[in-house]
């Protein structure tokens, strides 16, 4: 029997989203699902629309057990006939990133949402761990313009436990695609 809440980190997922800025980041979807629910409880998992060029993502997580091995597999679709895999696919060690830093995709999302997550502690994870209001995207990499899903599957000893998974827009140089005026020689 569970004497504590122990929630455990879900470290959140990620995902996207920016506006005004040129690229155009807005996410599109959230989409995460336990694999196993007496470890993982998924209580909230969705976008909130704010305007037409502007998503925010809240994801709300409880394990309920401490999580001392975390790999996160970060994978990258993009749409064209289907989303099919598109350059990133990376197996991360989550309690080794926490402590180094070291991997330069789970870096790239760390960046994103450190501001707005419960994660900025080294393993274990325990406890409600939330992405609240994730909205600033900024894409440090040029991507094609096109539809992408980010796939997050947490991996807890060794095997998948539950993801994470958001849809996303991204719209190369979207000023100068929409406006006359952004290019004058
Ligand atoms: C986003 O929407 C707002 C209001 O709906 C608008 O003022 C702004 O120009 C839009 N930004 C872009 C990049 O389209
Ligand atoms: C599911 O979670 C329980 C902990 O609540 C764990 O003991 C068990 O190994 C997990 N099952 C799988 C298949 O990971
Ligand atoms: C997370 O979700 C649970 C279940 O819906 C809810 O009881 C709890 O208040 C939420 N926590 C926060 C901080 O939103
Ligand atoms: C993360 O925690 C460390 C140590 O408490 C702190 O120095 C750092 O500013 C925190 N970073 C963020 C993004 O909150």
């Amino acid at each position: 029997m569970d004497s504590n809440i122990t929630v455990l980190g879900v470290f959140v997922a990620v995902v996207f989203l920016a506006y005004n800025e040129a690229p155009f980041v807005k996410m599109t979807n959230a989409v995460c699902e336990s694999y196993n629910k007496s470890w993982v409880a998924v209580h909230y998992c969705r976008l909130k629309a704010h305007s037409r060029n502007k998503t925010s993502l809240n994801i709300n997580v409880t394990l309920s057990e401490p999580a001392f091995k975390i790999f996160v597999h970060i994978k990258l679709m993009k749409k064209a006939n289907g989303y099919k895999p598109f350059l990133v696919d990376y197996n991360v060690d989550a309690c080794e990133f926490m402590r180094r830093r070291n991997q330069p995709v789970a870096k790239i999302i760390w960046n994103l949402i450190k501001d707005v997550s419960t994660i900025n502690h080294t393993c274990p994870y325990m406890g409600l761990q939330m992405l609240s209001d994730f909205h600033s995207i900024e894409v440090p990499v040029p991507l094609p313009s096109g539809e992408y899903l980010l796939l997050l599957d947490w991996i807890f000893d060794k095997k998948p436990q539950f993801a994470t998974n958001v849809y996303f827009t991204f719209v190369e140089d979207f000023l100068n695609s929409h406006s006359k005026h952004g290019k004058k020689n």
